[in-house]
């Protein structure tokens, strides 16, 4: 299929996802570049906004961003709020949105930040630029990322009447959630475990499940959050958000082989060279690049059982994920 195709529920649409994705991102980098690090003292403001701001993919505020449309599209009204319009609804779930998108970019960029770090990876590039403890040294870093997670929490609980205050906390929860002990940061503890480990399929699963899918399955659910959904379709995003969620790591797993640092932004070739256990190394490069697409293959077919109008922008998403070179 040519670029900008697909298909999507069977149908060969076309769908101009870097349009899409561009609109989208706009309001993305503006809140960021707004919000984050404005205030924070001796310098560590500067660690904040380097590490989040000029570069990434931004596929976690796109996943939220694309969910929250796709819940738009089969809701009926928001629910009623006293005294409230339906347009100052839409207005603050607009808000939730946006919000969440940053908060996921944020406990993600953090993610990174401490990653690199000497005690992690030990890695001196990202997003092509050196690694965050290398421009401003250890103890920044770890603060900086610090700072970062802690911000994420204070953008989802403004002090907005739109947003009702049970979907601020159904936010907060499922962010909490897939950053913690039973998210990224457990995935990360299991990581480090598992240098120079031979896993099993269902340990290398479980380890990437949770380092990684975690938070991108979130982003989905945080953008289902601020909108309507019924329960089929809830379910149905979850098993989108879970199979695109754990190929994205299998997808890092074969990048890190055949990818360079040029491209990549960040160090070509480290796994192997810190001996972790990956898809690559248990599979081989084919059978990991095969079971990437079965992933893809059953991300799609969770859309289509979602009932979901517009599910045009997922779609792309997970397109993208699997099928990209860096
Ligand atoms: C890299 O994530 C870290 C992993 C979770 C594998 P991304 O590839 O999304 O990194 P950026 O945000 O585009 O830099
Ligand atoms: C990192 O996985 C996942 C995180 C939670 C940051 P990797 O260690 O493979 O990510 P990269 O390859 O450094 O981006
Ligand atoms: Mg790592
Ligand atoms: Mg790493
Ligand atoms: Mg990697």
């Amino acid at each position: 299929m040519g670029a900008g195709m697909m298909a999507v529920h069977g149908i060969s649409t076309a769908f101009d996802l870097a349009g899409w994705s561009g609109q989208h991102l706009g309001r993305v980098e503006q809140a960021l570049g707004q919000w984050v690090g404005r205030d924070a003292p001796a310098g560590l403001g500067e660690a904040m906004r380097y590490a989040v701001l000029d570069g990434g993919k931004r596929l976690r505020p796109l996943l939220v961003l694309a969910a929250y449309e796709a819940v738009q599209s089969g809701a009926g009204e928001a629910a009623p709020c006293a005294g409230m319009d339906q347009a100052a609804l839409r207005a603050g779930m607009d808000q939730a949105a946006l919000r969440a998108a940053c908060a996921v970019e944020l406990i993600h960029a953090y993610s990174l930040v401490h990653d690199d770090m000497p005690c992690m990876d030990n890695d001196v590039l990202r997003r092509g630029k050196p690694t965050v403890h290398v421009q401003f040294g250890e103890a920044q870093a770890l603060l900086a990322g610090d700072a970062l997670q802690a911000f994420a929490f204070e953008l989802l609980t403004p002090d907005d009447e739109r947003i009702a205050p049970a979907v601020q906390a159904t936010l907060c929860r499922q962010l909490a959630r897939a950053a913690g002990s039973a998210g990224m940061a457990g995935g990360q503890a299991i990581d480090l475990a598992s240098v120079g480990l031979a896993l099993t399929q269902d340990q290398l699963r479980q380890m990437h499940r949770l380092k990684t899918g975690a938070l991108l399955q979130a982003s989905v659910m945080m953008g289902a959050a601020c909108g309507v959904s019924g329960a089929a379709a809830h379910k149905a995003l979850a098993d989108y958000g879970a199979a695109l969620g754990l190929a994205f790591q299998v997808v890092d797993d074969i990048l890190d082989v055949v990818a360079d640092s040029a491209t990549l932004g960040k160090t070509a070739g480290k796994d192997a060279a810190s001996d972790k256990p990956t898809y690559v190394s248990l599979l081989g490069l084919a059978p990991a690049q095969a079971h990437a697409q079965e992933l893809l293959a059953q991300a799609q077919a969770a859309l289509a059982a979602s009932g979901l109008a517009d599910t045009h922008a997922l779609a792309a998403l997970a397109d993208m994920v699997v099928n990209r070179s860096y």
